[in-house]
């Protein structure tokens, strides 16, 4: 199996997994407009890809080819359904998989999955080496650590794994979003790196609002790549840097909105779909009173036909 992280200049750039937000309609915006270098799935369960709901979740597993390279992240506490879900993902024809060990979510915690592995390295190994099997380029996303930071245990550990790629989202699982992300901890995630794994590429993590600035982080900290997660919102030309009309950003919402319903309109709540327009309907004349119309539409009739009124009354953002 070819390895992608190989060809990858550096520095790269990656679009983050978020759970109802990279789905395949999302992904494809940012494929056509300004394709970042990797683009990863939102996390799937391997218990519910290897049972008989696997229907449901391949919805989640959706890509096109100009999506390349693709990674389908994983989540899991069992090692046998780990190797059987990345055979599945293999199948599939994905280019890696990632394994979720940083989400702190309630609910996934509950499973032993996500950042719930932090506290459990054994499992996690565990899981490294059932998903290594199969072949796939491996890689992991986690934090900093649990309670505290853990470079010199937790990312050691996994360090120690010498998986492909490793993403350290810069903040521990008890600092949930609520702090800003600490990328002076890059300097000494590197200097291991460099002893433990030199192969393996460290992709740092958190609070980037522009290419430029993703750029500058990966030159201060000498990371091999950036993902970006929120600060991609609403804008498929994030990667490029270009900033598009008001126009531009409404034909674009008209055609996500449109590939959305055409991939899941029998499958996902339109409420998925509608919590994208906060993002693209911000920040310019009259947003506030076009967003609330949005969101009270029901069917992409109603859309067209209130972006069209709004464009024709304010054609000066054109
Ligand atoms: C709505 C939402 C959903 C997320 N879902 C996932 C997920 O499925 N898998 C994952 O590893 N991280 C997930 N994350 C975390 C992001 O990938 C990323 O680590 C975090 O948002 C920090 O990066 P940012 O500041 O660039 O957004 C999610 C974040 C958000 C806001």
């Amino acid at each position: 199996m070819s390895d992608f992280y190989k060809k990858l200049k550096k520095p790269f750039f990656v679009l983050a997994p978020m759970e109802d937000v990279t789905d395949f309609a999302f992904r494809e915006m940012f494929a056509r407009y300004a394709k970042p270098d990797v683009l990863y799935t939102e996390f799937t369960s391997s218990d519910g890809l290897v049972s008989e709901g696997r229907i449901n979740m391949e919805k989640d597993l959706l890509y096109s080819e100009k999506q390349r390279p693709v990674v389908a992240q994983l989540f899991t506490s069992k090692p046998e359904n780990m190797r059987k879900s990345c055979l599945i993902v293999k199948e599939l024809g994905f280019d890696g998989i990632d394994i979720n060990m940083g989400c702190p979510d309630k609910s996934i915690e509950k499973q032993n999955c996500g950042a719930d592995l932090i506290k459990n390295p054994q499992k996690a190994i565990e899981l490294i080496e059932a998903a290594s099997s199969v072949g796939l380029p491996l890689s992991v996303k986690t934090r900093l650590g649990y309670n505290t930071t853990e470079i010199d245990t937790w990312i050691k550990t996994i360090l120690q794994q010498k998986i492909k790629a490793l993403t350290i989202h810069l903040r521990t699982r008890k600092e949930m979003s609520k702090v800003p992300a600490d990328w002076e901890h890059m300097k000494k995630i590197k200097e291991m790196r460099d002893e433990i794994s030199p192969e393996t590429l460290i992709i740092g993590n958190g609070d980037v609002l522009d290419i430029d600035q993703a750029k500058k982080l990966a030159d201060k900290y000498k990371c091999d790549g950036i993902m970006i997660g929120r600060g991609a919102y609403g804008n498929p030309w994030f990667f490029s840097g270009y900033m598009p009309t008001v126009t531009k950003k409404l034909d674009v919402l008209i055609e996500h909105t449109e590939l959305f319903i055409k991939t899941f309109g029998k499958t996902k709540s339109f409420n998925v779909m509608k919590k994208h327009y906060k993002a693209y309907v911000n920040g310019f004349r009259g947003a506030k009173e076009l967003r609330i119309k949005l969101m009270e539409s029901k069917e992409i009739k109603d859309i067209k036909k209130h972006i069209a009124d709004f464009c024709s009354e304010n054609e000066d953002l054109a």
